[in-house]
């Protein structure tokens, strides 16, 4: 277990195995860094000269400790200040962490230096007094999300697994200890339910089907006091759950509605919301009988990347704040081909009435959604937020950084990406063309669940997801976000957390002052 604490004192000061000194841009020896060069007998300038101190953002140059009282300083570039802002600095602390992948750390301090003026400078928080609280809050989440190692969910060993941290030490001279202290807190769990997400995220699907992925959450409703509601197949038939049903009902693996609520049924949060947050849990996407090509259908795994995220975070707001109004609904399903499944051409009756032509049982997202959000309407819901690997299109238009994002009205859509701004996290709206939506027209129901015109198609996914929506509404595509196909310096490959810190946000935003 981590143990989090702020000292006051200069750098030079904390004992430590390892002193962690970011630099914003590139490195001017002057103030503390001149006395940690000093006390280090030149080997800052030194490697500096040598040109082994990269100023990249995220390269990290390991430095011998002279006479301070520490083993190592580890010396990590915060790249241009221009660009510095949360994000960066999450993953400033998590770089940190997976540098000393394979070290022998137990005590790991960071100081501050610049990051706090730099954060305040670029715009990204306004209070000029909690920058150091703010920064000492993302570098502990950082640090906690550096020391997830998904391949240790199955191996009994893990090469250079980033190090077990008894003791997360913030140097923060002259800053106030209390107020940092609860920042660090506040850091390390929402660090912990991104984690937790990812781990969902990450499991074989021989591992995690949908009744797996329902106990867990059952688990974590009975750790945190929540309401759960699990409904099974022959329930969601009476309930008239057509397009979820028609979904899964292609694999063994039964389906499975996960609903899980903290605070009472319809209860209004501090903003005058009953928030419910929905997150697609396809346990495993093989298209169905529209069967996906086999490059990287393993990946398909983490198709209930939106699932494992938003059971994550209903935890986290519950640890965080507890009796917060918050609903969150969990449609899980394995997608599969076989003599039970849906065939293109099929028609099935939404729960909110309309009625749908299943031409691709691979756009399937959109289908157990869209019956989760009439379910979460139902339930009182006033606003909505669904969080989904929804396309592939959305990976090519945006890339692996970047979130796309739908909804309306546009105030709503503003609230989250305020709550992204918070958290840290990066979200850019694509535009919801309602002339599109003739392109899905079908002859014999209200309308198809995919385009045959390929042009815009991630337009139309958020169309389609938009005729369940009877209330305010956003939807968070995740299909290029919600995992790396390759290492960074401050994740592993696999399941990163993405949009879980957002949620977390917009949830706390109607939390009752404690
Ligand atoms: N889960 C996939 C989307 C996906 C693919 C996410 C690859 C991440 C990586 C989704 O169910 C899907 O198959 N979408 C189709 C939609 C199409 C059939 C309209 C797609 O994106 O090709
Ligand atoms: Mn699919
Ligand atoms: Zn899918």
């Amino acid at each position: 277990m981590i143990q989090t604490r702020v000292v006051t004192d200069q750098p030079w000061e904390v004992p430590a195995d390892v002193l962690a000194v970011p630099i914003v841009g590139a490195p001017s020896f002057t103030g503390p860094l001149d006395e940690l060069d000093r006390r280090t007998d030149g080997e800052l300038r030194a490697l500096a000269a040598f040109g082994e101190l990269g100023s990249k953002r995220y390269e990290a140059t390991l430095a011998a400790a002279g006479d301070l009282p520490v083993s190592r300083i580890l010396v990590v570039a915060a790249g241009p200040a221009e660009s510095l802002d949360r994000e960066t600095v999450v993953r400033l602390g998590a770089t940190i962490e997976r540098r000393l992948g394979g070290r022998s750390v137990r005590r790991l301090a960071i100081w501050l230096g610049d990051l706090p003026a730099h954060l305040e400078a670029s715009g990204s928080n306004g209070a000029g007094s909690v920058g150091a609280a703010l920064v000492a809050e993302l570098l502990a989440r950082g640090v906690v999300e550096g020391s997830y190692e998904p391949q240790a969910i199955y191996r009994d060993s893990v090469d250079d697994a980033p190090p077990a941290i008894d003791e997360l030490t913030i140097v923060a001279p002259g800053a106030d200890k209390a107020a940092l202290n609860r920042a660090m807190e506040r850091g390390r769990i929402f660090a912990e339910g991104a984690n937790v997400a990812r781990t969902l995220s990450n499991r074989a699907s021989n591992d995690l089907d949908p009744i797996g992925l329902a106990d867990e959450a059952r688990a974590i409703a009975e750790r945190n006091d929540l309401w759960i509601d699990v409904i099974e197949p022959d329930r969601a038939r009476e309930l008239g759950m057509g397009m979820f049903l028609a979904v899964g009902r292609g694999s063994d693996n039964p389906p499975r509605m996960i609903v899980m609520r903290s605070g009472g049924e319809g209860e209004k949060d501090a903003r005058g919301r009953h928030l419910a947050i929905i997150g697609k849990g396809v346990c495993f996407d093989s298209g169905g009988i529209s069967l996906k090509n086999p490059d990287r259908m393993e990946e398909m795994k983490m198709d209930k990347t939106g699932a494992a995220t938003v059971i994550a975070a209903i935890e986290t707001v519950a640890r965080l704040a507890p009796g917060t109004p918050l609903l969150a609904v969990a449609p899980a399903v394995e997608n599969m081909p076989g003599p039970h499944s849906t065939r293109p051409g099929d028609v099935v009756r939404a729960l909110n009435g309309k009625v749908v032509e299943v031409n691709n049982t691979d756009a399937e997202g959109r289908l157990i959604l869209g019956d989760a959000m009439t379910y979460a309407e139902r339930l009182g819901a006033t606003h909505l937020v669904d969080v989904a690997t929804l396309t592939g299109a959305v990976a090519r238009a945006l890339g692996e950084l970047v979130t796309g994002m739908f909804g309306t009205p546009q105030d709503w859509v503003g609230e989250v990406d305020s709550a992204a701004a918070r958290a840290g996290e990066r979200l850019w709206q694509i535009p919801l063309v309602e002339e599109y939506m003739n392109e899905m027209d079908s002859w014999y129901a209200d309308f198809l669940n995919s385009s045959p015109v390929g042009e815009g198609s991630l337009v139309k996914s958020g169309l389609f997801l938009r005729q369940f929506a009877a209330v305010p509404w956003v939807h968070l595509d995740i299909g290029g976000t919600g995992y790396f196909r390759k290492s960074k310096p401050y994740a592993p490959r696999g399941s990163n957390g993405v949009t879980h810190a957002t949620l977390v946000e917009l949830a706390l935003a109607g939390a009752r002052p404690s």
